[in-house]
């Protein structure tokens, strides 16, 4: 048994000690959890990772091999919606004592656009990455469910922004309305409208059943605290900081316009020029950014680049920010 040096065992027991007050203030005994300490078995990274029941979340409705790459990379991306949330949550926490300083907001608003950086760069595991002809086959075996049905993504948006910026182009901008009539105009149900019918399709129908009240509660909870809102509370000076506001002009770009790009051109691929999407939608005027129009973030960006958006122009001066070297990635760790 090797020897503790005297500087270890210095260190060993200021730990005691502290371990000592921990438990003391909790009423606990600190010498039977000691006791404990030395029976108990180290923790293994196939436990703390759950590795098996990650692994076991794959579940085909085909033969057709490829389902799992669909499946995995549909996981992939609500996981990292999940961590893009916790950053918007941290942002959209009032009582965080940070909250009022640049550097929290470049920290955050930096790691979800290192997120989003991935998921753009990765969608090519949903274009190229798969065999077009089985994609065809096993995705009639998925029908109605859709990634449009993604409940994450809403959240994101309505962390984001005010509800009018994420209304149909002709819905914005009225006053007055109540919410649960102006919600009906919300920009993604028209995604989910079957063009030969004009009705709604089964999956716009099922994801309203299940989501539409709970949808409604988040738009009323971050009515006065999503991130555009916050934004334009924040000082004047603050509010003029051309970091922040580069960050937050290539966070729209991300998810308003490449992650959609990235994905119409991904569905491009694998569904035929005649394909209607997912219970007979439109999803060629419906998935294309320079359509829907949506940005977080409106005033922000130039008439110009609003009329352009989502068209190469706006892309380009995108792409010189990104040049910058603090917009490159792990700039944004501590
Ligand atoms: C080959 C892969 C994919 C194809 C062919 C595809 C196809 C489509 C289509 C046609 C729509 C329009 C609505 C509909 O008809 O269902 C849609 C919407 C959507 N899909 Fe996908 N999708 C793919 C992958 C993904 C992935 C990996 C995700 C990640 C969760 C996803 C999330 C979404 C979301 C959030 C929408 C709504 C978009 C918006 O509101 O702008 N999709 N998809």
């Amino acid at each position: 048994m090797s020897k503790l040096t005297n500087e270890e065992l210095k260190k060993s027991i200021e730990y005691l000690h502290k371990l000592n007050d921990k438990y003391d203030n909790i009423g606990q005994d600190f010498l039977q959890y000691m006791e404990g300490l030395v029976h108990s078995n180290g923790l293994k990274y196939w436990d703390y990772i759950h590795v098996d029941s990650l692994l076991g979340l794959q579940m085909p409705r085909t033969d057709f091999s490829d389902e799992i790459i669909f499946i995995t990379y549909h996981q992939i991306t609500e996981l990292y919606f999940k961590l893009i949330k916790l950053e918007l949550e941290q942002l959209t926490d009032r009582d965080k004592k940070e909250f009022e300083s640049l550097e929290f907001w470049y920290k955050r608003i930096g790691r979800i656009n290192n997120y989003f950086k991935h998921l753009c760069n990765s969608f090519d595991v949903m274009k190229s990455g798969m065999d077009a002809r089985d994609f065809r086959a096993f995705r009639m075996a998925l029908l109605p469910a859709s990634g449009f049905q993604a409940v994450q993504f809403r959240h994101i948006e309505i962390m984001s922004t005010n509800l009018n910026s994420l209304l149909s182009e002709n819905a914005r901008n009225e006053r007055d309305v109540p919410l649960e009539k102006i919600y009906q105009h919300i920009y993604w149900k028209s995604g989910g409208i079957d063009m030969r019918t004009g009705k709604k399709t089964l999956t716009l129908l099922e994801f309203e059943k299940k989501y539409d009240r709970e949808l409604m509660r988040w738009l009323k909870n971050y009515k006065f605290r999503n991130l555009n809102y916050l934004f334009y509370r924040l000082d004047k000076e603050m509010k003029k900081d051309k970091k922040l506001v580069t960050l937050l002009r290539e966070y729209d770009q991300y998810i308003n316009v490449y992650w959609k790009l990235s994905h119409m051109m991904a569905a491009s691929r694998h569904l035929p020029k005649d394909d209607q999407g997912t219970g007979g939608t439109n999803w060629r005027k419906f998935l294309p950014p320079k359509f829907q129009k949506v940005m977080f973030f409106e005033t922000l960006w130039l008439p110009e680049e609003k009329k352009d958006w989502g068209k190469a122009g706006v892309q380009k001066a995108f792409r010189e920010n990104v040049q910058k070297e603090w917009m490159k990635p792990n700039k944004f760790e501590e």
